[in-house]
């Protein structure tokens, strides 16, 4: 694809398949699973067990947070930023929320062609960066942004402004995102790097949690560390690395799914 980020769409959706196929205890997809002849080969042998969940440790939060959401407003917008090959439409399927499905018109265009449409799906192809777009969401209803592996791919001024952006446009909505440190920013761009030299760099990290809430003006609603589930659900299926992987980026709270009111 044109977009060095685009191409890094089939890691997490590789990730997500091979979680839910080995461990559906812990993260179930199962349109995800069925598209598994999709993934182009060199996305399917890199990862390790641990890479696996750390990616779904994403998915199972934030299709928490979502439920959560829709469970307390009702009728609901979900709108997904830089939306990939995601199947969180199908996996909860809830008619009281719209899903919008925000990428760039070459990864709507291949979404497309190979995952299938859920009824209460809307496809938005332009960049989230971009305000033209907010006018195809009915801003009466209350908004979650779900922002999973994108934006670390950007740097911290931009993602202020998209921030700024929601902020003003969507007074009363919430974003969940998660972000990792100065040095797991380092881990993740040796990991997606294996995919080879088409693969975007990362750069935005968040090191102190309420400097950025103070940068962002913005409301801390939650900051979990990705695997407090995970070691309780999969604690005696995973191996020892994984083990040991798990409970040092929870103990050091290296990775988090941050869950922020965007309002003061
Ligand atoms: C690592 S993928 C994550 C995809 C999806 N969120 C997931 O978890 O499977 C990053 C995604 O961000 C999208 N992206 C990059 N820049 C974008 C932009 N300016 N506007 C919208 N999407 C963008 C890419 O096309 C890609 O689909």
């Amino acid at each position: 694809m044109e977009n060095k980020i685009a191409n890094t769409l089939f890691i997490p959706f590789a990730a997500r398949v091979f979680a839910a196929a080995c461990f559906p205890e812990y993260f179930n997809d199962p349109v995800a699973v069925q598209l598994k002849n999709k993934i182009p080969p060199k996305f399917l042998k890199i990862s390790s067990q641990y890479e696996m969940i750390a990616s779904a440790a994403r998915y199972y939060i934030s299709d928490k947070v979502i439920m959560e959401f829709i469970d307390k407003y009702g009728k609901c917008n979900i709108v997904n930023l830089g939306a990939g090959l995601e199947t969180v439409a199908f996996r909860i399927h809830n008619p009281n929320a719209v899903f919008y499905q925000i990428d760039l018109p070459e990864v709507i265009q291949l979404r497309e062609e190979i995952l299938p449409k859920n009824n209460n799906e809307v496809f938005i192809a332009d960049s989230i960066f971009t305000t033209e777009w907010y006018d195809q969401i009915d801003k009466r209803k209350p908004t979650l942004f779900v922002a999973n592996g994108v934006l670390m791919y950007f740097h911290e001024k931009e993602i202020l402004q998209l921030i700024g952006n929601l902020k003003q446009y969507f007074p009363k909505s919430e974003l969940i995102f998660d972000a990792t440190t100065r040095f797991g920013i380092r881990c993740a761009n040796f990991y997606v790097s294996r995919f080879g030299g088409e693969m975007a760099k990362m750069y935005f990290y968040i090191n102190h949690i309420d400097k950025f809430i103070q940068k962002s003006q913005t409301r801390l609603l939650n900051a979990q560390t990705f695997f407090i589930d995970a070691r309780r659900i999969l604690g005696k299926k995973v191996n020892l690395i994984t083990k040991f992987n798990m409970w040092l980026v929870d103990t050091f709270h290296l990775s988090n799914m941050v869950h922020l009111a965007l309002s003061k």
